[in-house]
């Protein structure tokens, strides 16, 4: 069978580029971090590499439907991603590709599949373009009374809100903490119009601005579809680990820089050690959130308690970070090995699962 593989990668140059960049970011984040300087740290920071994939993760998915049986074949969604499709005309598509440009980027390739009539894994360009619109997502799971903090949209300083502070302000449109620094958890009016200003100027995008959910924080992997959905064992973020001094959130700083692998952070228990109820109650939340938005095979939702104690949908990936080594402790693959499935097994299983959707054999 014919598995082609639908994705982004970053560049060779680019990716030298943005080592470079990464080691000269990692002896700055030592040094502010040594010296205790929090303020202006986030000013520092370059992240536009931060959502590709690099090869070495294309590589370990094909070895992955390799080792499965499957002829596998590349195809990067460029503009050339139709014509390549067209051409190979594969029996499935394993689709991870974040897309080119324009916030509904990652429906991009959906919507090709759809047209060529070739069957994908994951959700659909409607469903993945809802959640890559964080305040489009969070209407909908407003209107099913799906817990997630009360919000405004903005870009510029002219809001009118009745919201409470601590607010926690981060870019509509982007993944992997990207725009989510320390000085993203604002307390007074002024620290928040220098947020939406920083938006604006580094994002070119509107900014969600929510009421600040403190309690646990947790992020959770679901994998299948309808009777078949299962919520693979829930990761914990041990907020604690974040350094002193710095607000208790999983920022890019924490992230990238804090998190690295010459200086680990026990940033993660898997899984989590909270009791029974609250462990159901959030498997609820992330299956109700799962069917509402109608995703397909597989995601991976962030959740955090409110003051009451409450699970609220931070977010939602519908396109799950899959990082192969477990050394780069990327949260659904973590879960899966919980699950007792490897890397391999756990994308497979995708597969697996939206062949059953479409009826393949
Ligand atoms: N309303 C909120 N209240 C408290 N903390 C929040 C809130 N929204 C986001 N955070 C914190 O910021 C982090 C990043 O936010 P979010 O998950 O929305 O960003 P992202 O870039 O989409 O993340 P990912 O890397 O999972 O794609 C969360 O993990 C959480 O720690
Ligand atoms: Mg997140």
């Amino acid at each position: 069978m014919k598995l082609a593989i639908t994705y982004n990668v970053k560049k060779e140059t680019e990716l030298e580029e943005s080592l470079e960049k990464v080691n000269k970011r990692n002896t700055e984040a030592k040094k502010y971090l040594d010296e205790n300087i929090i303020e202006k740290y986030s000013e520092r920071i370059d992240d536009t590499f931060a959502e590709w994939d690099s090869f070495d993760t294309i590589i370990a998915i094909k070895n992955a439907f390799e080792k499965n049986g499957y002829e596998v074949s590349l195809i990067e969604a460029d503009e050339f991603a139709f014509e390549n499709l067209r051409m190979i005309k594969p029996d499935i598509v394993f689709n991870v590709a974040e897309g080119k440009g324009g916030v509904s980027r990652e429906s991009q390739i959906p919507a090709i599949l759809e047209m060529l009539e070739i069957p994908y894994t994951g959700s659909d360009p409607i469903s993945i373009g809802i959640c890559h619109d964080k305040s489009r997502c969070k209407e909908i799971l407003s209107y099913y009374n799906i817990p997630n903090s009360k919000f405004f949209i903005s870009e510029n300083e002219n809001f009118n809100h009745s919201l409470e502070y601590p607010l926690f302000v981060k870019p509509l449109h982007e993944g992997s903490s990207k725009g989510i620094y320390n000085s993203s958890v604002v307390h007074n009016p002024d620290e928040l119009k220098k947020e939406i200003k920083r938006i604006k100027e580094c994002y070119d995008q509107p900014s969600l601005v929510e009421e600040f959910l403190d309690g646990k924080e947790f992020t959770v992997a679901l994998l299948g579809n309808g009777d078949d959905l299962k919520v693979l064992p829930i990761v914990e973020i041990n907020l604690n680990e974040v350094p002193t001094g710095f607000n208790k959130i999983y920022s890019y700083e924490v992230k990238w820089f804090f998190d690295t692998r010459e200086n680990k952070l026990d940033i993660f228990t898997c899984p989590a050690e909270i009791d029974k109820g609250l462990y159901n109650k959030i498997e609820e939340t992330c299956k109700n959130a799962f069917n509402v938005l109608r995703l397909k095979d597989w995601a991976r939702m962030d959740v955090r308690l409110d003051k009451n104690g409450t699970p609220n949908i931070i977010e939602i990936n519908p396109l799950p970070g899959i990082l192969p080594d477990p050394e780069d402790n990327s949260c659904f693959p973590k879960a899966a090995r919980e699950a007792g499935m490897n890397y391999d097994e756990c994308l497979n299983e995708v597969v697996n699962s939206a062949k059953k959707r479409y009826a393949i054999k």
